[in-house]
């Protein structure tokens, strides 16, 4: 076995450390097989610990030498660490390892990138590196000197000196060792320059490989945006003489917060127009503001332990998704959001994946870094101010700011301060945090003596772990519409804390309002008409919403909501459910979906980008959730099947108005990834995926011709392949665009995605097979076996080649890199919503990888996770 024998770690069970850490040292000589750590680490008992074992984390180091106050040591060694006897007062700890940063394929810990030295130690990868307390909650000062002959020599802090071959970094603020970074390579720096709020000069780096440098004006150009947005909305000032981000093409993940050194996936950074599509940029521009505002929610206030990764990733992503709002347009952003969150949170949250946001136990912390602790998390705190308010927010995080700043924190110390800034018992919002599972909130509607009443009903089904639900703080925006498509009443917040719970708005002069609150009196003899409910306004809370309304009401929403989430959501609802009775019953698509569209693509004051949403659909693996939850089981084919002819005959009913729509694609100004730019795209790209299915690809292949930007490029050729075309654009396209590896990755992605359903497990054995198909790069292995994952047909179909093809992979990738195996093992978690063939196709498949000998702890929880 490469891993111990897997164990679960309880956040009841959590104990400080024994020891402090004054000061880290740390030197290493790098050599690709044989790179040599010193170490030097102060530590003195915790006043505060009971427990003084004296245990560092380590795991595949050849330990050298150790001393304790310079006198020589034989520690005990095992697979997963050290311990030694120590004194009972203040010492100092040195250590000699020596590590194989070459043959680390696993990418966590010290590894090598394309000749280039890069490290990655969130959550637990510090000791891979060295001998150490790798915990959060164990704070130092770091000092590093790096010794090798390359030409640039990163790592956190602000550098103290450099020479031929050596540089030196000193930290001045106290991080957990997950923070750490190095980097050492042949670089090249596009540099820039902040000028922080006090007058702090900052000197900006992006460094990418030789060949990339012109892909970095706007990643430097949304890092300056990230500090002069923090500054301005959070008050949070940066705290070093310089902010370095680097890009490496080996990375499990998007990118890293190290402090100061920022590692990025060159995916998550690199762009240009030529390069990549309005929805790249907008992704990065989004990630490097991800990691930039982690210097305050993550690296001055860290994490306990990892039960509380929700406190730095939950609050840091919102933070970033209001950056985004702020830079492009908040409903569109929105909108986004919401798709993703139903399609990947919700997905886990209702099947054997599900965890809290604070998870209550784990075996890998790898495997915690889910759409729940992060999007869901980030639900949480959007709810938490919808509640409070927005003053009370701000004040909230000005004192969470003051009060915890340097401190490793709890999801406790994060709810004090909202629950001293505002006088309100959170206790029970707090479930949020602990209780897994969507809930369902439905809806019935009384109209009785002018006076209209919701009743809500709330109820979360069991999870893993949790049999009975407790009733949760759910923010439910209301507003209610008049006959004339006049709002009557403005977003009004329901505060629904009780399994049943009824609202009734009442009449008055100034149209409806909630009973009971403050305002004019019911006007008394009034005959109101009964007014429409838009309810859970802007995505006020992450649930299922079951509101039985019908198509007249959902159209008369989508042409007349005042809330763009929720008029978006009218449209979203008339397509899903149209969708389900054809499937159901082979029917026609329903008019009032087909008008409704129709009216609001001819809508030339809404914003394109807005249009192109209304455009889309629910994802196949939605309807199948859909279905399951209605008590059918879902045939991939038939959805598959129904989302075709729904494009089509939508094609046809907007027909007169595709070229105008279309020709938003030719934009006279130089190209921009701005958002209005970018929504022109999205429109016209949108109406060109329709044009295709009249026109057999005609259109898209000139656009292809004339494409001057990634996203066309990329639009047209989907449009060509999905009409069994395009041979001899995609030769083209590789020809053009073989040297460019993120380019590359679109290229294997696409083929796979616009595969029609019985072909996509042979297209994918062929590019597998393709010279360039370098399964050991995360980004390339997920572009193929990612996308088949997620297209849903393809992936589910009968015989099973699909299933048996992800399964071939992951079991052949678990020994190089179990962090990316074991993410892509949740490409199985909806397996029991599918019938019974197909049920034990997969049961096979996991059980085979399950039973791979030395398969990974990483692996070995998921799949143990998703077969019970
Ligand atoms: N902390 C990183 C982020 O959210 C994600 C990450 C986790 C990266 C683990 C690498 C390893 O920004
Ligand atoms: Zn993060």
């Amino acid at each position: 076995m490469r891993d111990a024998a897997p164990t679960t770690i309880y956040l009841k069970d959590y104990t400080p450390f024994g020891y402090l850490v004054d000061s880290v040292h740390l030197t290493f000589d790098l050599a690709p097989n044989a790179t040599r750590v010193t170490s030097r680490i102060a530590f003195r008992p915790n006043p505060d610990a009971l427990d003084r074992q004296f245990f560092l984390h380590g795991e595949q180091l050849k330990l050298i030498r150790a001393t304790v106050d310079g006198v020589e040591i034989t520690p005990d060694v095992t697979e997963t660490g050290l311990t030694a006897v120590v004194p009972d007062a203040a010492f100092v700890w040195e250590a000699e390892v020596e590590i194989d940063p070459g043959n680390n394929t696993a990418l966590e810990g010290l590894y090598i990138s394309n000749g280039m030295y890069c490290t990655q130690c969130e959550a637990e990868g510090f000791r891979k590196i060295t001998f150490y307390p790798d915990r959060p909650d164990v704070m130092s000062i770091f000092t590093v000197r790096i010794n090798g002959a390359l030409p640039v020599l990163l790592s956190n802090g602000n550098p103290t000196g450099k020479g031929d071959g050596w540089a030196e970094w000193n930290d001045p603020w106290p991080k957990p060792a997950y923070l750490f970074a190095l980097v050492a390579g042949d670089l090249i720096t596009h540099p820039g320059q902040f000028t922080t709020k006090s007058g702090r000069e900052v000197e900006l780096n992006l460094w990418v490989r030789p060949g990339d440098e012109g892909k970095c004006a706007f990643g430097m150009e949304a890092l300056k945006k990230s500090m002069k947005w923090d500054e301005d909305v959070y008050g949070r000032e940066y705290d070093l003489d310089v902010f370095n981000i680097v890009a490496v093409d080996d990375f499990n993940m998007g990118a890293m917060e190290n402090k100061g050194l920022n590692i990025f996936n060159s995916s998550a950074v690199l762009a240009s127009p030529e390069t990549s599509t309005d929805m790249n940029f907008e992704r990065i521009e989004a990630i490097i503001a991800h990691e930039y505002f982690h210097n305050w929610t993550g690296n001055r206030i860290t994490c306990r332990d990892w039960f509380q990764l929700c406190l730095k990733e939950g609050l840091t992503v919102y933070r970033d998704a209001q950056f985004t709002s702020d830079m492009r347009s908040a409903p569109v952003k929105r909108i986004h959001d919401a798709i993703d969150l139903r399609a990947r949170q919700f997905a886990e949250d209702n099947g054997p994946l599900s965890h809290p946001v604070r998870p209550e136990s784990f075996q890998e912390i790898n495997n915690f870094y889910t759409a729940t602790v992060y999007e869901k998390g980030a639900e949480v705190i959007g709810m938490l101010k919808r509640l409070v308010g927005d003053e009370a927010y701000a004040q909230a995080l000005e004192l969470y700011f003051d009060r915890h700043d340097g401190q490793a924190c709890t999801i406790e110390d994060w709810i004090k301060v909202f629950e001293d800034t505002t006088d309100r018992d959170l206790t029970q919002f707090k479930r949020w945090y602990s209780q897994s599972g969507t809930p369902r909130v439905s809806v019935t509607e009384d109209w009785t003596d002018g006076i209209y009443t919701l009743t809500l009903k709330q109820r979360t089904d069991p999870t893993p772990g949790q049999s009975d639900k407790l009733p949760q703080v759910i923010p439910v925006a209301v507003g209610l519409i008049g006959a004339n498509g006049d709002e009557t009443m403005p977003t009004t917040i329901l505060e629904f804390t009780q399994e049943i719970q009824s609202f009734a708005f009442e009449y008055t002069v100034e149209g409806w309002r909630l009973q009971g609150c403050e305002g004019p009196e019911r006007v008394s003899g009034a005959n109101p008409p009964k007014p429409t409910a838009s309810i859970l306004r802007d995505f006020s809370a992450p649930v299922i919403l079951e509101h039985d309304q019908s198509s007249a009401e959902r159209a008369f929403l989508l042409a007349h909501d005042s809330d763009p989430f929720n008029r978006w959501q009218a449209g979203r609802s008339l397509a899903e459910d149209t969708l389900i009775k054809m499937i159901l019953t082979d029917a026609a698509p329903e008019t009032d979906y087909l008008d409704g569209i129709l009216a609001v693509l001819r809508d030339s004051d809404l914003d394109p980008s807005y249009r192109a949403l209304m455009l889309g659909l629910p994802s196949q693996s939605e309807l199948a959730a859909m279905m399951h939850e209605q008590g059918v089981t879902p045939d991939p084919v038939a959805i598959w099947t129904a989302v075709e002819t729904l494009r089509q005959v939508t094609a046809q009913h907007v027909q007169d108005l595709l070229p105008r729509l279309h020709s938003e694609t030719s934009i006279e100004a130089a190209f921009s990834p701005d958002a209005e730019q970018a929504g022109q795209r999205a429109l016209g790209g949108a109406a060109l995926a329709l044009t295709s299915r009249l026109d057999g690809g005609a259109k898209a292949a000139e656009d292809y011709q004339r494409a001057d930007n990634m996203t066309l490029q990329l639009s047209a050729l989907s449009c060509l392949l999905r009409a069994g075309k395009g041979e001899q654009e995609l030769n083209a396209f590789y020809d053009r665009w073989q040297d460019d590896r993120l380019v590359m990755d679109k290229w294997f992605g696409l083929q796979v995605a616009m595969s029609a359903p019985a072909e996509t497990a042979d297209i994918v054995s062929h590019l597998t097979g393709h010279p360039d198909f370098n399964w050991k790069n995360p980004n390339r292995f997920r572009a193929v076996l990612g996308a088949l994952a997620t297209n849903h047909a393809g992936f589910h179909r009968a015989d099973g080649a699909g299933y048996s093809l992800l399964a071939d992979w992951l079991i052949k990738l678990d020994p190089v890199n179990p962090q990316t195996t074991a993410r892509m093992c949740s490409a199985f978690q909806t397996w029991k919503r599918y019938d019974a063939d197909r049920q034990a196709l997969i049961r096979n498949q996991l059980t085979r990888i399950a039973e791979t000998p030395d398969l990974s702890r990483d692996t070995t929880e998921m799949v143990t996770r998703i077969l019970n």
